[in-house]
């Protein structure tokens, strides 16, 4: 029986429900005493494709020094505009739900959807993610980029497991549908 591959939302967020502060910092996230890598290198090898809002793409653009940090999988970045693909990045702005569907039907691990905010919403309103897990810092950040934008949208989910890091709690739920 073929295991078809799953679209998972795997991303860090404040108790009041931000994913960075209005001016895109995320410093009230690092800040926060954890448990080795939180448990991220072991989500990591479960993907082997990687979804990328364009906002979040300039943000690691811009803060990750070095080489980018998902060179190793294949990476789709969402925009409205036309862009030419990098070596790292393919940029896609034609149809998400027929590109979703046809990565959902190849071989292959998991889809990671990194965010942020703008980007899952459509994913979310289109019904496109299968599980969410949520590492939740210990922190109120008061306003931000909120991780679920306000919408006409429900889903229900099934808890599936938590986990402790330290400071941490990770809350993986398995979308109902
Ligand atoms: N806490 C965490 O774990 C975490 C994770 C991820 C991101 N973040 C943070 O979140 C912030 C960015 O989030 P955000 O919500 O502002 O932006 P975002 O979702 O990363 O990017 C928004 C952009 O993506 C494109 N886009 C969105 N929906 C689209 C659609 N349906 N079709 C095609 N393109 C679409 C548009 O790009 P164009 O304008 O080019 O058309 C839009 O301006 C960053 O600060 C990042 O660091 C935090």
């Amino acid at each position: 029986m073929s295991k078809k591959r799953k679209l998972v939302l795997y991303i860090a967020k404040s108790i009041d429900g931000y994913i960075a502060t209005k001016d895109e910092s995320l410093e009230w996230l690092f800040n926060v005493e954890g448990e080795g890598d939180n448990g991220y290198s072991d989500f990591y090898e479960t993907v082997d494709t990687v979804l990328i809002g364009k906002k979040t793409y300039d943000w690691i653009v811009k803060h990750d020094a070095g080489e980018f940090p998902y060179i190793n999988k294949e990476c789709y970045v969402f925009t409205r505009t036309s862009i030419k693909d990098t070596e790292d990045v393919k940029f896609v702005n034609d149809d998400i739900v027929s590109l979703i569907n046809k990565l959902k039907n190849q071989e292959g691990r998991n889809i990671w959807i990194v965010g942020g905010g703008e980007l899952l919403q459509y994913f979310v309103k289109e019904k496109l993610v299968d599980e969410i897990i949520l590492t939740v810092a210990p922190t109120i950040i008061g306003k931000g980029i909120p991780l679920f934008k306000e919408g006409d949208y429900q889903l229900d989910l099934s808890l599936k497991g938590t986990r402790i890091f330290n400071q941490f709690v990770e809350l993986h739920y398995v979308v109902k549908k």
